[in-house]
């Protein structure tokens, strides 16, 4: 669903320190594949997640998000379809904003209009003390601290609940994206969308009418109602096929052993619950190996391993050391990659 064609990015190009970061780079990525990139430093990792987030744009070549090319989008525009945890927690979150906001924040980015809404409902704080208790790290009960106080684990967990766990998008979204990123025809998808909303609506407008005319209470009434609209809103968020996908550049470098332990913990279970597409930077052979379902090597801004499904599961250190040494032209290892701590 993520497909990168001829891509090649170079940086100061014409100069005596040009860098070709991606060279030709051909990467199909499936929906729901959890891959993990590998590669010495400098070898073209964050370089490949930031041309697919958009922070970067390709020099030539392609990158697609179902079909549909994302050359056209920027940044910001690419966002909602993105979650980013970056190596550095200080990058993730607000620190002078309470936990609570910054939740709040993140659960407002699918909107359209209102981009940089954090006022929450009182509704909401029920859902975000349940997302919280889900990190099992306490911070349930630090709703209202300031994000700066956490520990760097803690940033780091969070930003991914709100990388993973964003509000719901807009009608208004859900319709533009359908045709966007929908499969087939543009007009016929178009056309469809636009008739299943409004016979939707006609139907909420008929029930409603309805249930007005009954004799029955006010609150009787209004319950009614609102599983009128609750089947409304079911018909329309059919139409969602948009999930964000996560992108994780070493987001767990900076931690120390146990607490990145749990990150990549919390990472697992959140990328399993959510079915989300994923693509994790690591510089730890051993994570690589134990997470995700497919391993990507990248030396020299090429792709030279890509292994899957039973022979990722096959993997050891010592194979993959062996792969690293043949196939990554000199590449730099750091001790962590190859003592994988
Ligand atoms: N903004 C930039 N300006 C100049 N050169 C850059 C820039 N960004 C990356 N590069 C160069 O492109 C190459 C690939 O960099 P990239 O950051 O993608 O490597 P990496 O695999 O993420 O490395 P690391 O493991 O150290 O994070 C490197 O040679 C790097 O120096
Ligand atoms: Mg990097």
């Amino acid at each position: 669903m993520i497909e990168l064609r001829n891509v090649c990015k170079s940086f100061n190009t014409g100069t005596a320190s040009e860098t070709k970061a991606l060279e030709n780079l051909n990467l199909v990525i499936n929906e729901g594949d959890f891959v993990t990139v590998i590669g010495g430093n400098g070898s073209g990792k964050s370089t490949l997640v930031n041309i697919i987030s958009g922070t970067l744009m390709p020099d030539e070549g392609e990158v697609l998000l179902r079909d549909y090319n994302l050359n056209k989008l920027k940044e910001h525009e690419r966002a909602p379809y993105f979650g980013r945890v970056f190596q550095d927690p200080m990058i993730g979150t607000a620190a002078d904003m309470t936990v609570i906001e910054n939740l709040a924040l993140a659960y407002g980015r699918n909107r359209t209009r209102s981009v940089f809404r954090w006022s929450y409902k009182k509704a909401d704080v029920q859902k975000f003390i349940d997302d919280l208790k889900t990190l099992d790290l306490g911070l349930e009960n630090r709703l209202y601290q300031k994000v700066g106080l956490l520990s760097g684990g803690q940033r780091q967990a969070l930003t991914l609940l709100m990388a993973t766990n964003r509000n719901k998008p807009s009608y208004r979204r859900i319709k533009r994206d359908y045709v966007r990123f929908g499969k087939g025809d543009k007009k016929a998808a178009k056309i469809e969308v636009k008739e299943a909303f409004l016979s939707a609506g006609e139907k909420y407008r008929q029930d409603k009418s309805e249930i007005n005319q009954k004799s029955i209470s006010k609150e009787a009434k209004k319950a009614l109602i609102k599983k009128a609209f609750q089947e409304y809103d079911k018909k329309i968020r059919k139409f969602d096929i948009t999930k964000p996908i996560l992108l994780l550049d070493e987001h767990t470098a900076a931690l120390d052993p146990k607490t990145a332990k749990k990150v990549l913990e919390t990472t697992e279970r959140m990328v399993n619950e959510h079915r989300l597409t994923t693509i994790m930077i690591t510089h730890n052979m051993r994570d690589a190996i134990r997470y995700g379902n497919r391993l990507i090597m990248l030396s020299h801004g090429e792709i030279v391993a890509d292994i899957s499904g039973e022979d990722k599961a096959k993997l050891t250190i010592e194979t993959l050391l062996e792969m690293f040494v043949t196939k990554s032209k000199n590449d730099m290892l750091s001790d962590s990659t190859i003592l994988g701590n």
